[in-house]
């Protein structure tokens, strides 16, 4: 067998080999475990035992030789496989780096973000209560009895089951229960906020059947209209980022609260927008006052000793306000190109000192 001559035949096969995958093919020829040069090396044991040593070494050789030409050949066929690669592929690097994301936070859950950090702000927690109320929280435990006018006022949705006194389970219409259900768990003092849903049979730019409120109940020993006054003024100027905004208090009528009063946000509205601050319109933006002694009463609090006070505000209407939304409607509408254009990043979460509304 002539060595050199099967030595340079694999040399020129590796010289040959045009690409990785060649390359491992003439490898697995010569040194696979039924390569030639493989079968050389086992062939050693028929030879006769002096001759063995000699060849030994021989076949070692070829062996190492051709492994180390494979992996030259192998680091000049990488070589050149990556400058193909860089020829070929292109890297855009205008291209922004991550993908903007394509969600967008609706106004009612950037707005409800930005109340809980402003009233957090000022000491306030937040208290929670369900949807489906029944009739003793909603109405009578804050003085509204049966017959009370007020009933028809807040156009209520009532469901077909009943609670334990056999009155219809309802869909509640103001978050004011939640104070109720606050008061009873608790010892005073109390200074809790409250946001969820409210339902009621309302529609037009300005109502819809389903909205948000968010209720503020503050008791102490000591609370009296100014603290009112003070925490919903500091809250408007917190909320619209200035401090000319005009506002107004209303006298007004709620069972629940006495004194009670609405307060307005001055504002322009025409057909297609709506701008805080200026021009001559007002929108009512929440009901509020002193919690009625009857409430405290039902809730077994001395009126006496405690007094406090309340609002609740419509959350979707201060939405609009802030963020030029002429119609209250549209919110629920769905509408992607809506919620494109109203909507907001998911990740800029509002606080007071990083901005509320960047
Ligand atoms: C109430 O619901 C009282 N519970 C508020 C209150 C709480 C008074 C605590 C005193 C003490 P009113 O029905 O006015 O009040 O509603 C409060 C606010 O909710 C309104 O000022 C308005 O901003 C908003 N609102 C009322 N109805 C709708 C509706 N259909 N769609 C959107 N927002 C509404
Ligand atoms: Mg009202």
């Amino acid at each position: 067998m002539d060595l050199q001559a099967l030595r340079s035949e694999i040399e020129a096969e590796i010289a040959a080999a045009a690409s990785l995958e060649a390359l491992e093919a003439v490898r697995v020829a010569a040194l696979g475990r039924k390569g030639r040069v493989t079968e050389l090396v086992k062939s050693l044991g028929r030879l006769p035992p002096e001759e063995r040593p000699k060849y030994g070494r021989l076949y070692n050789e070829l062996k190492e030789t051709l492994e180390q030409r494979i992996a030259e050949r192998r680091k000049e066929l990488e070589a050149k496989a990556l400058e193909e690669r860089l020829a070929r592929e292109r890297l855009d690097v205008t291209l922004p780096a991550r993908e903007r994301p394509q969600g967008r936070l609706h106004p009612v859950s950037q707005v409800s973000e930005e109340i809980v950090a402003i009233f957090a702000d000022m000491g306030f927690s937040v208290a929670e209560g369900p949807d489906v109320e029944d009739d003793w929280h909603n109405f009578e435990a804050l003085n509204i009895p049966p017959e009370h006018p007020a009933r028809q006022m807040q156009d209520t949705f009532y469901l077909s089951s009943r609670d334990a006194k056999g009155q219809p389970l309802l869909l509640r219409t103001h978050t004011s229960p939640v104070q109720i259900r606050t008061m009873r768990a608790g010892k005073p003092p109390f200074r809790i906020i409250a946001l969820g849903r409210v339902y009621r049979r309302d529609y037009d730019m300005t109502h819809t059947p389903m909205f948000h409120q968010v209720e503020g109940l503050v008791v102490d020993r000591r609370t009296h209209m100014g603290h009112l006054k003070g925490c919903l003024q500091d809250f408007v100027r917190a909320f619209f980022e200035r401090d000319d905004i005009p506002v107004r208090f209303r006298p007004s009528y709620f069972p629940f609260t006495e004194p009670s009063a609405e307060m307005d946000i001055g504002c322009r509205r025409g057909k297609d927008e709506l701008v805080v601050g200026e021009g001559s319109d007002w929108l009512e933006i929440l009901g509020c006052g002193m919690v009625h002694p009857k409430v405290l009463e039902a809730v077994g609090l001395d009126p006496e000793i405690w007094q406090g006070f309340a609002f609740g505000m419509g959350v979707d209407r201060v939405a609009m306000l802030k963020y030029g939304i002429p119609d209250l409607r549209t919110f629920f509408e769905a509408d992607l190109r809506w919620l494109r254009h109203y909507g907001f990043l998911p990740l800029e979460v509002p606080t007071s000192w990083g901005g509320l509304s960047r």
